[in-house]
């Protein structure tokens, strides 16, 4: 019920689909809203007298948004900066697709070498503050990495379950290495979720950190303020990013409405005179619930892929969890979604690693795939997306899953010279 405690320091939490209202120090006791089921989201009241405003600029990166965040005490906060990941200008890119304008905002260069850095740093301080002692989550590699680092630093206990032999080595080693207790499903991601939720909702001690817990998301959403700020104080027109749970296009899309419902003077600003951007959700041909959703036209439904294939493990997800918010947010902003193929991704990651020198993994190759795509297709989305200000965001640093890229090369065929400069003189005339 909404009471005036729910509505704690300007922020409550309440259902995403039948808009029932609880307090936000409260998730944790349940994952989804008790009267339709449905999962839940921290909402601002940007009307509601808070604490806006009081320390802008005190710390980089995400925590420089400390005031939109629903995080009471500044002394809980569990930080490795996070954030503040550069918005690289790809002219090279942009002349080979014909497009006016493109930038890729490089989230590979996060401390765990992710996106997911933005959600756990205020995930993990929230459950730092609401006193829990462990942290669990389900995983196709980069939340795990992030979730193990974080609870290191939290000193934490963090249990995570990864779906066996499917998530690529890099990440695997981050886990190991940061002391998480890894559990290897035999299933997919799914399973691997499933599993999680049900053990976290019968013991309330163990707090669940995948991309439904709300806080994950107030965290990921600082990706479209930074954007925002880099451009100059200007909105672009069509974000593009990968989408395998939907947590990510969820956060982001979040960011840039709370651009435009106002009341962020003093930090990132208002942008009320132009429309926020079309957001392209771009998956994996063989894991496509969303992008098949939406090309049936549907919204509050989806079909799940009971076997998803794609060597782009950290998208191969066929029941996203947050279907239902990706679906929002690609109809409301006028976006769409779409998929590519393997082949396509793996091409576009060596594009944009040799024509921009940025080392993306596979998965978050798709935004690039997808703008290859449809520049060689000259389809409709491409006659609008050409003159305008197009921001893919690439997730993940290609570092973490050689093997992937390296499975077609053959280190064979890469020639031997001897020790000796002559050598090297021959073959290089
Ligand atoms: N890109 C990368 C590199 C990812 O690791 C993920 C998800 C996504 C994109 C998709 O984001 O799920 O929020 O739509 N990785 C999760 C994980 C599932 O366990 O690391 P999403």
């Amino acid at each position: 019920m909404a009471t005036a405690e729910n509505k704690k320091d300007g922020y409550i939490l309440r259902c995403f689909s039948c808009k029932t209202e609880y307090n936000v120090d409260d998730y944790g006791k349940f994952y989804r809203c008790a009267k339709c089921g449905n999962l839940l989201e921290v909402k601002r009241i940007p009307a509601a007298p808070g604490r806006f405003n009081r320390r802008r600029g005190l710390r980089p990166g995400v925590w420089k948004y400390f005031d939109l965040i629903p995080l009471w005490s500044e002394e809980k906060i569990v930080s490795l900066a996070e954030g503040g990941t550069t918005l690289f200008d790809c002219r090279n890119l942009a002349t080979i697709f014909g497009i006016r304008s493109l930038f890729v905002k490089f989230e590979g260069l996060n401390p765990t070498g992710s996106f997911k850095d933005r959600g756990m740093t205020v995930g993990v301080s929230k459950a730092f503050e609401l006193n829990y002692k462990s942290a669990m989550c389900a995983s196709t590699g980069n939340t795990s990495a992030s979730l193990a680092a974080y609870s290191a630093k939290a000193g934490m206990r963090c249990i995570v379950l990864v779906p066996k032999g499917k998530i690529a080595m890099g990440k695997m080693a981050q886990a190991i290495a940061y002391g998480a207790e890894i559990y290897q499903v035999d299933g997919n991601f799914d399973d691997s979720l499933r599993v999680a939720s049900e053990i976290c909702e019968r013991d309330n001690k163990i707090l669940l950190l995948n991309s439904l817990n709300p806080f994950r998301i107030e965290g990921q959403k600082t990706v479209s303020f930074e954007i925002v700020e880099q451009l100059g104080g200007t909105v672009p027109d069509f974000v593009v990013l990968p989408v395998g749970n939907g947590g990510n296009i969820t956060a982001a899309w979040k960011g840039f409405s709370e651009i435009f419902e106002g009341g962020l003077e003093g930090t990132v600003g208002n942008h009320l005179g132009k429309n926020p951007p079309k957001m392209i959700a771009v998956q994996a041909q063989g894991a496509a619930p969303i992008a098949r959703a939406f090309r049936s036209g549907l919204r509050d439904s989806i079909e799940f892929v009971s076997n998803p294939q794609t060597e782009a493990s950290a998208i191969n997800i066929g029941s996203p969890v947050s279907w239902m918010k990706a679906l929002a947010a690609i109809y409301d902003s006028g976006g769409l979604a779409d998929f590519v193929s393997d082949e396509e991704i793996f091409a576009a990651q060596k594009l944009i690693a040799s024509k921009e020198g940025i080392f993306v993994e596979p998965a978050s190759a798709t935004p690039i795939a997808y703008l290859s795509k449809i520049a060689g297709e000259k389809s409709d989305a491409y006659e609008q997306m050409k003159d305008a200000c197009v921001v893919c965001i690439c997730t993940g640093n290609g570092l973490k899953d050689p093997n992937a890229l390296l499975k077609g090369v053959s280190l064979e065929r890469l020639q031997t010279i001897s020790a000796e400069a002559k050598s090297l003189e021959t073959v290089l005339a």
